[in-house]
């Protein structure tokens, strides 16, 4: 019997692990903004009604950087003015400065994330920036979207080996996790950029982050995939308690500033592990991987994912 057939995993839970997952979304954000082609904004808004239709319930849809810097994402505004929000489902958008978060709350967005850098390398190509310099950045952001009433999420780029510097040292990645979160941020998602991380390596950046006195219930992780390594770190990363988890639908992702950086852990290919574990999601697997061989078709090549292959190659 193929794959086809089987359909689901079979639901065999393991000790050790939380009961429910948190998928953060990133497939509408980190997938398109590192497609060649320019993917017209009726196209991603069917995108984020199929994905909140498969019961993902974060969905972060863009973001509100430089046009010049990420044209793909140049859309912004329309892309939320053109938006049907699904009743308990979050839209966050990534905003790097005043000027970002200035837009944002033009577009009625209640839920935003910071980038930073782990790394002095990748902060100068990402945003252009040193690393002290992140922090003037984003502060006056925090500060105005906290005062707001705007949920802050804050990211850390390059935290398990960078392309430009090599290895990167768990308490450099703490530190800028720490001063990050001191802004008044609530999460802190630690970013493979670039998909090297191995589970040995996962488990010592989360240690040193608790070290520095922030909670694994305030974790989360994101995980690109060039390795063939995500779904392991993320398996480590549930043992040690986080239960929230970024990916994205067909594996779509990268980072147009880091050239190695490939696709995120697929959406489909976490579910199925979680599924299988009998952990809790409120995904359909079925509707999301359906839904990704739709922007498949809409992309021009096949997904990525082994999951969305198996169950519809
Ligand atoms: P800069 O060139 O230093 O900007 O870029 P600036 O502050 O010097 O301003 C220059 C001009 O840009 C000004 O216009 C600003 O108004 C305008 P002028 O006055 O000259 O006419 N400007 C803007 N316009 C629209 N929206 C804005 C904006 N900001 C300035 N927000 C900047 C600095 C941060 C803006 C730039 O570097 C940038 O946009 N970077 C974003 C890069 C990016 O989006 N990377 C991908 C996301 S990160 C990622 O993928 C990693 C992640 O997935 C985690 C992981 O995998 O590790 C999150
Ligand atoms: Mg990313």
């Amino acid at each position: 019997m193929g794959a086809r057939e089987v359909g689901l995993p079979m639901a065999v839970p393991a000790g050790g692990l939380p009961d429910a997952v948190t998928i953060w979304e990133v497939g509408a954000r980190d997938g398109l903004q590192n497609e060649r082609a320019i993917v017209p904004v009726e196209v991603k808004l069917e995108f984020l009604g199929r994905l909140a239709d498969a019961g993902l319930t974060t969905l972060e849809a863009t973001s509100f950087v430089h046009p010049k810097w990420v044209p793909q994402l140049a859309d912004a505004e329309d892309l939320l003015a053109g938006l049907s929000t699904v009743d308990g489902v979050h839209y966050p958008v990534l905003v790097p400065n005043e000027r970002g978060l200035d837009r944002a709350l033009a577009a009625g967005v209640r839920h935003i994330a910071i980038f930073g850098s782990a790394t002095e390398t990748f902060a100068k190509k990402n945003l252009n920036r040193t690393l002290d310099e992140q922090y003037a950045m984003f502060e006056p952001v925090v500060a105005r979207a906290r005062a707001e009433g705007l949920a802050v999420r804050a990211y850390v780029s390059m935290c398990f080996g960078d392309p430009w510097e090599g290895a990167v040292e768990p308490g450099q990645v703490a530190a800028v996790g720490r001063r990050l979160m001191a802004l008044g941020c609530s999460q802190l998602s630690l970013g493979d950029t670039i998909g090297v991380a191995t589970p040995g390596q996962v488990e010592a950046v989360i240690g040193a982050v608790a070290a520095a006195g922030i909670g694994v219930d305030a974790v989360a992780v994101h995980f690109h995939d060039t390795y063939g390594q995500a779904l392991a770190n993320t398996l480590a990363a549930l043992r040690l308690g986080v239960t929230t988890v970024d990916s994205s639908a067909g594996g779509l992702g990268g980072c147009p500033y880091a050239e190695s950086a490939t696709g995120n852990l697929a959406t489909e290919d976490l579910v199925w592990m979680l599924d299988g574990l009998g952990i809790e999601t409120g995904v359909d697997l079925d509707r999301l991987a359906e839904t990704s061989a739709w922007m498949s078709e809409r992309l021009g090549r096949p997904s990525p994912s082994r999951v969305v292959r198996a169950l519809r190659g």
